[in-house]
């Protein structure tokens, strides 16, 4: 197998042609190289590149970009007269590092996103939790009726149970009955993503249980009709799908060694009150 070819069966298991998938492809390396082994991972950070060069995988798929990317600030915001700063990145900025260890250890790195959030991704995240029934939406707008309803709190509990995260955050009223939940996996719940949010309160959502989320979208939902957001993390939502991925992987190349990086939470929270501290996840 040839590092360019994972995207093409993706795609073919989707029905679509390589072409036809809107973000990642080869980042790092060329397309060309024979793959020796694989691991799949949410992002490709350096502490899983480093993993991979260990385990002999020289093909790192990500779901996640690869490189930090930040918008030019124009002088309006700088207060102060800016240097003549030239594009760059210093060599411990992460983009640096990233690029440095994937190519002194030979890996080639493929992002694969929209086509994970299909493949596997977006439709792995209730049943995970035990909610298989849509009664409304399609793609990224699905909306899903619980096998029964129950309050706010108590759907909170059995989700971050079924995630295996130690607490989730929730926004709104915790005594509210919930019967219809929407679908925001991953980052979909971001403010920057506001149109599936907003259709899945109008497809009748009561709560939607998300990966991440973000107080200006927290606010926006609960003014919507009092709507409940659940929000349990961006890569342990992801992380269920990414998991089928390579049990996928594994049954199309047996002779291949495919493994999975499991990039957790990456915070914890600190509690004022009591000044009990919880561990890291
Ligand atoms: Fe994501």
């Amino acid at each position: 197998m040839q590092a360019g070819e994972i995207i093409e069966w993706v795609a073919a298991r989707l029905g679509l042609a390589a072409s036809m998938i809107p973000d990642g492809g080869v980042i790092v390396g060329a397309a060309g190289t024979e793959v020796h082994g694989i691991l799949v991972t949410w992002m490709a950070t350096a502490e899983v590149l480093s993993k991979a060069a260990g385990l002999g995988c020289n093909l790192v798929v990500c779901h996640e970009g690869f490189r930090f990317e930040e918008i030019p600030q124009s002088p309006i915001y700088r207060w102060t007269a800016p240097p003549a700063e030239q594009p760059y990145e210093r060599p411990d900025h992460p983009n640096s590092v990233r690029r440095r260890l994937a190519e002194q250890n030979n890996l080639v790195v493929v992002q694969i996103h929209y086509g994970l959030d299909r493949l596997c991704i977006y439709d792995d995240f209730m049943p995970q939790l035990g909610i298989t029934q849509v009664i409304a939406g399609g793609g990224y707008e699905k909306v899903y009726v619980l096998p029964a309803p129950q309050t706010a709190d108590a759907l909170a509990r059995h989700v971050a149970g079924k995630i295996g995260l130690d607490c989730v955050r929730l926004t709104g009223d915790g005594r509210k009955m919930i019967a219809r939940v929407g679908n925001l996996v991953g980052g979909a719940a971001l403010s920057s993503n506001r149109y599936w949010m907003r259709k899945q309160i109008e497809y009748g959502a009561e709560a939607i249980i998300c990966g991440e989320s973000d107080e200006c979208a927290e606010i926006f939902a609960q003014e919507y009709n009092g709507t409940v957001l659940i929000e349990t993390s961006h890569a342990a939502s992801e992380n269920i799908g990414l998991r089928r991925f390579v049990r996928m992987l594994k049954d199309a190349y047996p002779d291949l060694p495919c493994e999975f990086y499991d990039i957790r939470r990456p915070y914890h929270f600190v509690c004022a009150a009591d000044f009990k501290t919880q561990k890291p996840p």
